[in-house]
């Protein structure tokens, strides 16, 4: 089974990344927004410095807004900050302050899409949804030699099927750390490391040697 052969990959190679170490929703949840536009070296000095600056939600709903944009400085995309702090305030007033626990009640939250809420529901709850980044969809594209785009509307439907099937019964905290990790350090933008990749045998694009065809993106 290719997720168990992922995932053995994982408890190999994987770093030890401190969001990796709670089941602390609200944690995940900072984490995964600042990993949308961020690396993760950058991030870890980040996370570190916000959640012990607001190591709770009530914490982050109750600060001055200038505070959280301020610990944001150098990150950038400074709507993220904003969207956090309105949804820390809307989770206080609405949910008591408890971070909600099902899938659909945290997309509703601002900020927040279908890949985080994935990224929380499987990492705090773990629920079984599979999260799609571009890490995930450049290793299904060349493991499965998907030529449909990720970013048209049927794209996106074709690589969440593909991800939930993949996923199939594995631990999805479990899972979703492992294929993110193997694509952010195995199976690379550029240069994968094929040469010692335990899925070469059963990989489309390595197989018929097109690592850069995939995966396909329309231009916008
Ligand atoms: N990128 C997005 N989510 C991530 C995670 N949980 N760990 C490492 N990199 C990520
Ligand atoms: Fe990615 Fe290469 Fe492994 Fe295929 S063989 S999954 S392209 S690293």
């Amino acid at each position: 089974m290719l997720n168990r052969e992922i995932i053995n990959w994982y408890e190999l190679n994987k770093r030890d990344l401190p969001w990796r170490n709670t089941t602390d929703p609200y944690k995940i949840w900072i984490s995964e927004i600042m990993l949308q536009q961020t690396q993760v070296v950058t991030v870890v000095d980040y996370y570190y410095r916000f959640i012990n600056r607001f190591p709770t939600i009530q914490d982050l709903a109750f600060a001055d807004e200038n505070v959280v944009l301020n610990l944001w400085q150098g990150l950038g995309y400074y709507s993220r900050a904003r969207n956090l702090h309105q949804a820390a305030k809307s989770v206080v007033e609405n949910y008591n302050g408890v971070f909600p626990d099902s899938f659909d009640e945290i997309l509703k939250l601002k900020g927040i899409g279908v890949y985080t809420a994935s990224a929380i529901a499987a990492f705090a709850f773990h629920l079984p949804y599979a999260a799609v980044d571009g890490n995930v969809n450049r290793v299904l594209s060349r493991l499965y030699g998907v030529s449909e785009s990720t970013n048209s509307p049927q794209g996106k439907r074709l690589f969440q099927s593909l991800a939930d099937e993949l996923m199939s019964d594995a631990a999805p905290h479990i899972y979703n750390q492992a294929i993110i990790e193997f694509g952010a350090l195995q199976c690379t933008a550029k240069n994968p490391a094929c040469d010692v990749c335990p899925l070469q045998s059963q990989c489309f694009a390595f197989i018929n040697k097109q690592q850069d065809a995939f995966p396909v993106k329309k231009k916008k």
